[in-house]
């Protein structure tokens, strides 16, 4: 039985057997107590050991990280904070652990731990972190089934670059050095494992978009890869995306979906995860001590989550977005390290100003100028009717994060798509798979991406990125 189910049962002498790891041992000759964590829950379980009721030579070996397993009976317990405990009859260590365990009950760094990633899922707050993640996966799927989507696995590796923005890792088996040469001296893909140049995903939104135009209702939820030098506390270069995608929906529903998908998923953890939470809500007070009181955040984070499940997220236009950032007073006394200006890419400084100082609450900005948006975007008319300087984009920007979702309807006129695909360089060849869904019962239809450990970051007030993902992938980093 897992230790938070133990912890659940009502004393009645019975007998029990908890399995886990030791945190913390302590006590004198005649009574030693031991705290026991299986990570099915933040709380551990107390096992009493009285009056050498088990051997000298076999409790020296009960230390903090050792695995064991603890046979005795379910008694009430005296002690705060629990309200069972477990008399000690047999111990049994599997695996003992030395004092150059690295898990020591005392205060680690989060830095420090992502150096001790491979057993860093033994503290509290790593614990907590994982079960919220896991709880959040079930939560997406649970949202997207019920609504009559379907689960597409969509493939990792792939000949196509769904952003255009050539940050992909090449997939292939030649020897480095070693690869075939074609006449002209380039690289002769043809000779390589799928006979043409690949690469891991950066998303699966074009195979998705094909489910969708037949299923109707289509989600992925899969990893995705991106090599940008990118070395923030938001970047990962391996990290897990949900892309829903919806035949008939425009721009209008992608937002509603957006909207009240991140509302669920966040309700779901705050009822499921109340005490992990709160444990993380704590350590971010911590945290937060060292920073100065300005830049604390105004609510604790439960509050937080609270809010956002609650209210009503802005939604305006790019343009309107740019108006407000050139009238905001960090433009005016040029505070912001880029400029504003119609056309420009919004920095993570201006989504953060839109967000934590001008709305207070996540915002969902609309119709970007086409140049800085994918080149499947369904663009814009303007007021005579003709192709306009805006595309049906969509990006969901939340406090302390930024940009959390980013989407668009999709071009589904043919002739329209053609020719953007063109404009941008793409060799329509690469994609003719794509391109001819337009051909043959072409629908409106629109979907977007969440980047997972951005919610989990999210729900769990962590502040890096890398410390909501087992093992995160960064620029010169792939250890464990
Ligand atoms: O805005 P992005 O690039 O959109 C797409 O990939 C579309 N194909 C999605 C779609 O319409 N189906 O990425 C979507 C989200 C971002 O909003 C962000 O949350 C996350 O993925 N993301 C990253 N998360 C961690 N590390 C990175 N390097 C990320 N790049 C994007
Ligand atoms: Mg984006």
């Amino acid at each position: 039985m897992q230790i938070k189910e133990i912890l659940k049962l009502e004393p009645a002498g019975q007998q029990v057997v908890v399995k886990g790891w030791v945190k913390t041992k302590r006590g004198q000759a005649n009574i030693v107590f031991i705290n026991i964590n299986d990570g099915s829950a933040l709380k551990n379980i107390q096992a009493v050991v009285e009056n050498g009721k088990i051997g000298e030579e076999l409790l020296k070996t009960v230390t903090t990280g050792a695995a064991v397993a603890v046979t005795g009976t379910l008694v009430a317990s005296s002690g705060a904070g629990q309200a069972v405990e477990v008399l000690a009859e047999k111990i049994e260590v599997y695996g003992p652990a030395d004092e150059s365990f690295p898990i020591q009950p005392k205060k680690h760094s989060l830095e420090f731990l992502r150096e001790k990633a491979h057993l860093r899922f033994r503290t509290n707050v790593f614990g907590a972190v994982f079960r919220v993640r896991h709880t959040l996966a079930y939560a997406i799927h649970k949202f997207y089934h019920e609504q009559g989507f379907f689960y597409l696995h969509t493939p990792i590796i792939t000949a196509s670059d769904a952003e255009g923005a050539g940050e992909m890792f090449r997939v292939s088996t030649f020897q480095p050095n070693k690869a075939p040469l074609t006449e002209t001296g380039e690289i002769d893909f043809s000779q390589d494992f799928f006979g043409r140049e690949t690469s891991l995903t950066v998303s699966g939104q074009l195979e998705g978009e094909l489910g969708a135009l037949a299923l109707s209702r289509i989600y992925t939820f899969g990893p995705t890869f991106r090599a940008e030098n990118s070395n923030t506390s938001r970047h990962l270069a391996e990290f897990w995306m949900i892309e829903p995608e919806v035949a008939f929906f425009d721009l209008e529903d992608n937002m509603n979906l957006a909207e009240s998908f991140v509302k669920y998923v966040i309700r779901y953890a705050l009822e499921h995860c109340a005490e992990d939470l709160e444990f993380l809500q704590n350590r971010l007070v911590e945290e937060e001590k060292q920073k100065p009181q300005n830049e604390r955040s105004e609510l604790t984070l439960i509050d937080k989550l609270r809010f956002v499940a609650e209210n009503d997220f802005e939604r305006l236009t790019y343009t309107e977005a740019i108006d407000i950032l050139l009238k905001s007073k960090p433009a005016q006394k040029k505070q912001f390290q880029y400029e504003v200006a119609w056309g420009i890419d919004l920095q993570s400084e201006h989504e953060r100003y839109l967000v934590e100082k001008h709305f207070k609450k996540p915002v969902i900005l609309t119709n970007y100028p086409k140049e800085i948006k994918a080149f499947y975007m369904k663009q814009d008319d303007d007021l005579n009717g003709a192709p306009g300087p805006t595309v049906r984009a969509m990006d969901v920007l939340f406090p302390g994060i930024g940009e959390i979702i980013g989407g668009s309807q999709r071009e589904d006129n043919y002739e329209k798509l053609i020719a953007r695909v063109q404009e941008v360089g793409i060799d329509p060849e690469n994609i003719w798979w794509y391109l001819e869904t337009r051909k043959f019962g072409s629908a409106p239809h629109a979907g977007f991406g969440l980047g997972f450990e951005r919610l989990v970051l999210f729900v769990t007030g962590m502040t890096n990125i890398r410390d909501v993902i087992p093992f995160p992938r960064t620029p010169k980093n792939a250890e464990f």
